[in-house]
Order: structure tokens, then sequence, then C-alpha cells
């Protein structure tokens, strides 16, 4: 939530920073703002709605410097607005500040700064900052930012400017993140690598309560007693092409169209070599009596596929907690148990605070992440990552992917380290995985069927998913996918539920999506579509084991053959790929959905 990039060097900041929020709007799109320091003091641009308003403005009133700050927001406190947009200013011009996250105690602040005469002009929580910062400003930025920090509680990525000092740029950041990238051409920082990508490689990663001090050609750090710290520089091995479109339309089908080489890599590295398989063939299943998933959104729905394959395969207790409910409810968890963290940035606030919990208890902790370096990354025990690249569209897809196949692997691994499974099985069960890459890319080669009926969708107020067995936990996931960048009201429902209620909203032409890869449960979940067809509805019936004709009333979209376990893998790119297309149709900004952000860094 909120991007921020910064830039000091010898080239104009302007479009350096305007590319780099490009990569960052995915964090936020509710305003954009910029500030760049020139011999004229600084200069300010801020517009409410998209980044390309703040572009048109800019192209109209042109800036220039040779070091500025960027920030693309999503709104936590005051609405979007250019006056609640960042940069913000202290009352006399003399620092300007970019933040992400929420400053908890900024009420309090802002009447103390009030009753010092102090003359706010937004209502966030952000400007506060600047206004304590030129409050305690001495003349030494370094000396500021640390009071600041140690006045504030809450959470905080921040790029700070001083125009008394204009050669440096300063970062700091509390449980938001917050990278520096070095150049030959200036340093930058930024909240993720993608904005960076286009300019380097080399990356250092920020701790909480560091303080990098940046100039054009240099970069300290330093911790809130100003002793010097050294840190490693890092080479990011994502590519800079991995973070554009590619000549697709939009980030989200690029990334669906990815899956296969994604599947491909993140299978190798769990199984024939690299860190994953390290750490999972190091990890010592027998301790535990019980695992514990938890997420927010898809990454949750990856953990409720995971249970239906872990319970089977290893006869272990396996519980999906949402991380914003896990934070509080005081889980019944030791050393005993395994807690596996799911998250493609490894940012997601809740799930940080569920890990944190988790390690507070005393359990071991496992993390499945995308984002090198990132904060759950770095502090579970173990960390698994999906080597997806880059994921820019709001909406997951290659991730939730590529952390389905790492559960999968860890499962079988687990299973057959219990004894649960025999090594033909465990071999037989591993090969059933290896052959996903190849059945996804035949499936990505026939996605006309589901554009075409797809178009036929558009018009629907509501659409339900059902399933049985791990085909309801992929219903949720497809559910998913359809609100968020459709619009459409949508629920997911085991399909024996039906009839507990949910049967009453199906009318004449309701649409419900079935899905059908649990041979076993064919004859349960086909009476469902038989029950909803006779009472009107429509239905899109999605499987590799579906015996019925198609008709009017019934389309069917075959699948490829696969043992059920990993058959999500294929139900969740038809859709992926439906979900997709609805909202192609309906002409919808799919790669920005209305309210969302990527990386939910605040609670
Ligand atoms: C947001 C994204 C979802 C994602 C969820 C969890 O809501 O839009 O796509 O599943 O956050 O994010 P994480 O980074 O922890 O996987």
């Amino acid at each position: 939530m909120c991007g921020i990039i910064g830039y000091i060097g010898n080239e104009n900041a302007v479009p350096i920073i305007l590319e780099g929020l490009k990569k960052l709007e995915y964090r936020g799109y509710d305003s954009a703002g910029i500030a760049v320091m020139n011999k004229d003091g600084f200069a300010v641009a801020k517009q409410k709605g998209r980044l390309s308003a703040l572009e048109a403005f800019i192209e109209s009133h042109p800036l220039t410097g040779f070091a500025g700050i960027g920030h693309t927001r999503w709104a936590t406190h005051g609405e979007p607005s250019d006056i609640n947009s960042h940069p913000h200013l202290g009352s006399r011009n003399k620092i300007a500040i970019v933040h992400n996250g929420i400053i908890e105690n900024y009420r309090q602040l802002k009447e103390r700064l009030e009753q010092r005469g102090i003359t706010f002009v937004s209502q966030t929580d952000s400007e506060v900052i600047a206004q304590l910062a030129e409050y305690y400003y001495n003349g030494d930025i370094m000396d500021t930012v640390i009071r600041v920090v140690n006045a504030l509680e809450g959470s905080y990525a921040l790029g700070i400017m001083s125009l008394d000092e204009p050669d440096k740029l300063i970062a700091v950041k509390k449980d938001n993140p917050l990278i520096i990238g070095v150049s030959e051409k200036g340093n930058f920082i930024a909240s993720d690598v993608p904005a960076v990508l286009a300019h380097t490689n080399q990356v250092f990663y920020l701790n909480d309560k560091e303080i990098a001090v940046v100039t054009g050609d240099s970069v300290q750090f330093y911790n809130t007693d100003r002793e010097p710290l050294q840190k490693t520089l890092e080479t990011v091995t994502w590519s800079a092409d991995s973070a554009e479109k590619g000549g697709y339309e939009h980030f989200m089908l690029k990334e669906i169209m990815e899956q296969p080489q994604i599947l491909q890599d993140t299978i190798n590295s769990a199984l024939s070599g690299g860190d994953n398989k390290l750490i999972i063939d190091s990890l010592d299943i027998n301790r535990f009596n019980k695992i514990v998933i938890t997420a927010c959104g898809s990454a949750y729905n990856a953990g409720m596929v995971a249970k239906y394959v872990f319970e089977p395969l290893c006869r272990l207790p396996v519980e999906v907690e949402l991380a914003s409910e896990f934070r509080y409810k005081d889980a019944i968890i030791d050393q005993n148990t395994l807690v596996i963290l799911v998250s493609q940035s490894g940012e997601t606030a809740d799930t940080i605070a569920a890990m944190r919990e988790a390690k507070r208890k005393g359990a071991v902790t496992l993390s499945i992440v995308n984002v090198v370096g990132s904060t759950i990354a770095r502090e579970t025990d173990y960390t698994l990552y999906t080597l997806a690249g880059p994921e820019i569209a709001v909406a997951t897809t290659k991730a939730f992917s590529a952390q389905l196949v790492l559960l999968y692997i860890l499962a079988v691994r687990f299973a057959a380290k219990r004894g649960r499974i025999s090594p033909p099985k465990e071999k037989q069960l591993l090969a059933a995985i290896a052959s996903l890459p190849g059945k996804v890319a035949t499936l990505l080669k026939q996605t006309d069927s589901i554009q075409k009926y797809a178009s036929t969708c558009v018009g629907y107020k509501s659409i339900f998913f059902i399933g049985r067995n791990i085909d309801y936990a992929i219903a949720m996931e497809g559910s998913l996918k359809l609100k968020e960048i459709s619009y459409i009201h949508s629920e997911a429902y085991a399909g024996g539920e039906l009839k507990h209620g949910t049967i009453s909203l199906v009318e004449e032409d309701t649409l419900v999506v079935a899905i059908s890869c649990c041979e076993r449960l064919y004859d349960k979940i086909n009476s469902n579509v038989e029950q909803v067809i006779s009472r009107g509805a429509k239905v899109l019936f999605i499987g590799n084991c579906i015996k019925a004709t198609p008709n009017e009333k019934l389309a069917i979209i075959e699948l490829p053959e696969a043992n059920e376990l990993f058959s999500p893998s294929l139900s969740v790119i038809v859709l992926q790929l439906f979900s997709y297309y609805v909202a192609a149709n309906k002409g919808l900004d799919i790669d920005k959905p209305r309210n969302l952000a990527k990386s939910v860094t605040v609670e």
C-alpha cells in the first residue's frame, strides 16, 4: 500500500521518478506526487487519481531537479485529493517526505505541534512526519530523523529530503519495505525492486530502524544511535523485462501466460536442486503434531487447497487460518506446530503479525514467499521461494500457482518422511507434479472457448462457484478472482451446502460455475449441477471427469487428466482466464481494480 521512490544523481530526477512510480502503481493508485530539489527550492506536483493525471500535469507544468522523491497513494487517512497526496512538506517548506504506512500516534503529535503554532494543511497522518521533522531540524538531518523516528508509533517507510542538505536523501523504515538501489548514474530508494530494475539490479534491503544516507555516489547506513552499519549489497536476479507488459494488453494476462515456465522453475528448485530442495530436505517433519497455514487473500486460498493435499497424504491435522484472524485468536500452537506463512509480497501486515505471533508462541515458522529479502522471508525460520518473478497485476495468478506447487511438494515429501507413503508412491506423486507445467501449457493454448463463454457473462449481477473437497478450495480462488477484477458479486460454496441456504438465491439464469476434478465425488457435484439447472440456473462445468452432455443451460470446459490432489493447478487456469475475460469484456482496469492494492502493508 503506497509506493515510494527517490532518486539522487547526475540526471534529471523527474522522468526517473515517474518511471519508477509506474512500476509501483500496483501498491496504490488513489493519487500520486513528486517533489524535486533544485536551485529555487522544492518543486512539487501532486494530482488526485492515476499516475497518468500527474504525468499530464507535469507535461503542462514542467519541473526539474537533481534529487527527488515520489509517491503513489492508497488512501488511509484523508480522502484521495491533491492536498492529501504525498510528498508532504513542513510549513516552512524546508523538509519534504513521502510515507508508506500508518502513524498511530499522529493525533497526539499533531496536537502538540498545533499548540506550538504549526498549521497543518492535509487530513493525513503522514503530514505530521514532515511537520515534526521541520520542528526538530537543527541543521543536521540525521539527528532530526533519529528524533522523528523515536517519536513515531506505527509503521513507516520514509523518503526524506532537506533543502538545507540538498546532497542527500534519507531513508528509514519500520514494518514497511524499503530498498536502496545503487547505480552508476545515481542512487535510489524504493518500496520494491521493480521500481529500480530499469537502472540497477544491485540493492540493499533496509531493516527496521536502519537509516540510509543516500548521496549521488554513496550510501551509508546507521542505527538510531548513529553508529555506522555494514550491509551487504545484493544482486537481484529478476530481469528488467519481467516488469514490463511484453506486448500483452494487461500484466494479468501476461502473468497468466507465464505460468508454465514459472511452475517449471519452481518445481525444479524444489526437486532437482537449489535452495528450496535443500530446505525441504532438511525439515524434520516428524517433530510436528500439527500444521497451521496462515495467509491473506489468494495466499489463504492456496492454504485451503493445501489442507486437502496435506491431510490425506501426511495424516497430520492442518488448520488454515486467515492471518487477520489468527493474530488475535490466541492460537493453540507450540513448538510442536509448524506454522506455514504464505505470501507473494512477504510484506502483508496481517501475515507479518501472524508470523510474529507464531514465533512468540514458540512454533516453527516456514514461509512460502515470492519477494526475496521481504520481511516474512527474513523473519521466518525457513523460507521457500516461489520463482514467479515480479508480479505486477494486483490480482495474483502466477505467484498463486507457484505457491500451490511448493505446497504440493512439501506435502508429498512430508508424507514420505512420515512413512505414510512408499518410495514408489512418492515418485509417482512427484512425477504427477512434474507433469503440471506441460498440462498448463496445453490449457493456455486453448483460451478461445473460455474467452467466448466469458463474453456472454458480463451482464450477471452474481455468480456462484461450487465444488466439493479440493474442488471447493479452488472454487474459493475462482470466486475471489472474479470479484476482484470484474466487480461481479460472487461466492464460493461447498456443493453440499447449497441446499442449506444458497440455493434460495438461484433463479432463472443465475450463473453457477461448478468444478469437478474429484472423480469419486462426480455424482455428488453433478446432482448439485442438476439441482441448480432445474431451478433455472445456467452452469459452466469445469473439470476432467465430467460425464454430462452440454446443452443450452450447460457449458463444459474439459481439463487435462490429473491426479485429483494436484488438479487445482489446472482448474485455476480456467478460472483465472474466465475472470480476466469477463473483466476485459467489461472494459475494466484489470491490473488495478478499484480500492485494491497488491501489497497490503497496513492492517
Ligand atoms: C492483496 C492482493 C492479493 C493477495 C493478498 C495477499 O489482497 O490483491 O492478490 O492474495 O493481498 O498478499 P500476499 O502478498 O501476502 O500474498
